[in-house]
Order: C-alpha cells, then structure tokens, then sequence
C-alpha cells in the first residue's frame, strides 16, 4: 500500500480550514501512514495541538523554544520523513517560505528540509489573487515544491472565490505520488475505463455491468507513479482520479475516436474498458413506444478498439482485457496473438468477488511469453500496481533494445 510505513510530516499554519487538517491526518492514519504535526503559534489559536495528537498518537511541534520543545527537531525533521504536506499554507507561510524566512518551529524545519513538499494555500480570494502571493508560489514551485491549486467556493469570510482547501482525500491523493516510486516519470500512459452506452433511442441504450474501477484504479496508480495520464472513461459515476486528464465519452465509436487521436503520441495503452460489441443498426430519433407488438432489433458489430490499436502500434505497450465466463486462459490467449497485446489481463465474471462493479479482482496476468502469472483475490489498486508492474518492465526492455516479453 502506498502509505504503509511512510512517515508525513505536516504543517498546519492559521487559517480557519487549519480544522480540514484534522481529517487530514485521521485519513493519512487511515491509509496507515505515520503523521507527525507541526503547528505555527496562529494555528493554535484555531485548534488545539491536543487534537492532532490524539488523531496522530505522536506528540504535536509547536515551539522552537521553551518546555516541551526539542533542541534538534527543527533540523532532523524535514530530513527524516518521506514527504512534508503543508495544509493550510496561508499566505503569510508562504511568503516566509518564499523568503527563507525562519522565526518559528515549522519555518526552521522548512529551511533544512530535503524531502518533497507538498504546499496547499488556503485564503481569502482577494489575498489569493494579490500577486505577492502569487509570484511567492511560482518562486515555491521553481524551487521543486509542489503547490496544490486551491478550490473555488464559498470561503469562511463570506466571499465566494477561489482560495478554499480542497477535500482532506483530494490531499492525500497529491501526496500519494510524493511518496510513490516514480518509475513512470516522463511516460505517458493512456486508459479506459467503464462501459459504453449504445443508444437505441433518446432514452434508452445497451450497455454492461462495468462500473470502471478497474480503469479508475489503473489511471490512479499510474498517476501516483509519475506518469502523464489521459483517462478515456465510458458513463460512470466514478470521481475522476487526481491529476489525471479525463475524456468522458458514450459509445464504442466516440470511444474508438478519442483513443485513435491519443494513441500514437503514449507510451503504454491498458483499455480496461468494456467495450460493447454491438450497437443498435438503427437508434430511433423519437422514444419508442410501449405498445402489444413485439419490437425487432438489428444490431451491428462495433469496431474492436484494441485490435485497431494493436495492428498500428510501434513501440507501445498495448494490454488488454479479457473477462470470461469460461475457457478464461485459453479465450485470453487467443486474444492476446489475435489482437496483436503485449499482455492480456482475464478474469472470471462468475465469481462474485472479482470482476464488474466489486472494488477487488482475481486475475491472471499473461504475457507473449513465460508463464502466466495467477494472482489470488487482492484490491483493485493492488491488481492495477502488479499490472504497471509488468507495463514497466516491458516499457524498460524496449527502450534497452531487449524484448522484455
Ligand atoms: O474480444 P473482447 O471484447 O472480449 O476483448 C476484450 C478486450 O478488448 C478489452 O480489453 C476491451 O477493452 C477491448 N475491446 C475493444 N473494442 C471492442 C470490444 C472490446 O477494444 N469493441
């Protein structure tokens, strides 16, 4: 699991959203990752350390000086955890920052920190906009932080604007890739993911029980791993992941297109979606109406998106999917040489644990050669790692000149 073992620091400085920060570290403990808090004096003033010391079980900074405080905090801290996670960062933190500036505990720790760091403002819109602010952060951001934009809505003064800190798991997401191995750094990796709606008239279509996670699960890790990640994802009520550019599209056909006009510039294309195989001949421009006749449906065969993909590839990394009912190796194998796949992911759909909609899946990852790997019922996200996994190797054989298969 991406967090396990992993030691954060963050630091709470005082703005009114210093009460998400809270959450934040119960999600971070959540995700069993070990939180030590740091706060400046005004944060205190709007929480107490008290709080994030139960939430964290670690004994909260808040002092450079006086009782309770530790001589080599200030320098061993932001060298001895894997990633610092500043939240809120108020305008005035930040142009401390941007100032090396040291007048506290959390400003000191800052100006020997060697670890990446994750900056999240949170304030008034006015004082957002106020291009100090602003020319503090791109000074932040050339230095190798990275800033989280704010989000736009109400804020506590009253106004409504950009400047509120976004959700406590929209936060861990971005810390996530800060402590991930960056093994897809500089690739580009192209998803799908969901179902597709194939209309037979303005109300109604076919479609399948794809929920997306898959897709969803893969995009996100990919991302977590350093890679630039496009998300071509059919009709789901999935959030999109962070960072990730999403494609929302309907059909094969929209989907065929999208995938056509991104696929020659990635590295790697994994189409998790489940595509349908056939659509109405003829989708009716008016409702059809219920009436004692039987209704006939024609229907014609989609484009096979992957075949397509797997005739035009030159240095990608193409895997595809393969759910089964029955004869799963044998179906998948075939898949593989007939859609020309450098890996073919299967899975039963019987099983009621792994496949559609569930959040954990049992597969059996082969490749064009050696043996296939059958994983047992493990999370989404730990199915989609082991598969980025194998996406990696091969990505690093072909660029080394050896076959990888
Ligand atoms: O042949 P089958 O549809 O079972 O193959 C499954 C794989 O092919 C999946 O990876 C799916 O995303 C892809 N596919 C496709 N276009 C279709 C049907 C399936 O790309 N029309």
């Amino acid at each position: 699991m991406t967090f396990t073992g992993k030691r954060i620091l963050l630091g709470v400085s005082g703005g009114i959203a210093a009460y998400k920060a809270a959450e934040l570290v119960r999600r971070l403990v959540s995700v069993r990752a070990r939180v030590k808090v740091v706060m400046t004096r005004a944060a205190q003033e709007f929480m107490g350390p008290l709080t994030f010391q139960a939430l964290s079980g670690e004994k909260v900074g808040t002092a450079l000086f006086g009782p309770g405080s530790d001589p080599l905090e200030h320098v061993s801290l932001g060298q001895e955890v894997d990633a610092i996670v500043l939240a809120p960062a108020t305008a005035n933190l930040i142009g401390k920052l941007a100032a090396g500036i040291g007048d506290d505990l959390l400003t000191t720790i800052m100006l020997a920190a060697t670890k990446p760091i994750l900056v999240c403002p949170a304030m008034n819109d006015q004082m957002w906009a106020n291009p100090v602010v602003q020319e503090n952060l791109d000074r932040l951001q050339a230095r190798g932080f990275q800033v989280m934009a704010p989000e736009s809505g109400d804020l506590a003064c009253g106004a409504v604007g950009l400047g509120r800190l976004p959700e406590p798991e929209t936060i861990v997401e971005a810390l996530a890739r800060l402590v991930s191995k960056q093994d897809f750094a500089g690739r580009r990796v192209l998803v799908t993911a969901g179902p597709t709606h194939e209309d037979l008239d303005p109300v109604r279509f076919l479609t399948n029980r794809s929920s997306g996670k898959m897709g969803y699960a893969l995009a996100r890790m990919a991302w977590r791993r350093g890679a630039e990640v496009c998300l071509i994802s059919g009709p789901t009520a999935l959030a999109p992941p962070y960072g990730v550019e999403r494609l929302m599209v309907r059909s094969a056909q929209d989907m065929l297109k999208a995938v056509r006009q991104r696929f020659p510039k990635v590295d790697a294309l994994l189409m998790a979606a489940a595509v349908g195989d056939y659509r109405p001949t003829h989708a009716k421009a008016r409702k059809i109406k219920r009436g004692p006749q039987e209704e006939q449906f024609q229907l014609t065969p989609n484009p096979d998106i992957l075949k397509e993909m797997g005739a035009l590839k030159k240095r990608q990394v193409v895997v595809g999917f393969a759910a089964e009912t029955h004869d799963l190796e044998d179906e998948a194998r075939r898949k593989l040489a007939a859609k020309n796949l450098d890996l073919i992911v299967a899975n039963d759909v019987n099983r009621p644990d792994a496949g559609f909609q569930v959040d954990t899946n049992e597969v059996t990852i082969i490749a064009r050669q050696g043996e296939p790997l059958r994983l047992p019922l493990l999370t989404k996200e730990e199915v989609a790692e082991i598969i980025l996994d194998r996406v990696v190797e091969l990505l690093t054989a072909r660029e080394q000149g050896t076959t990888g298969a």
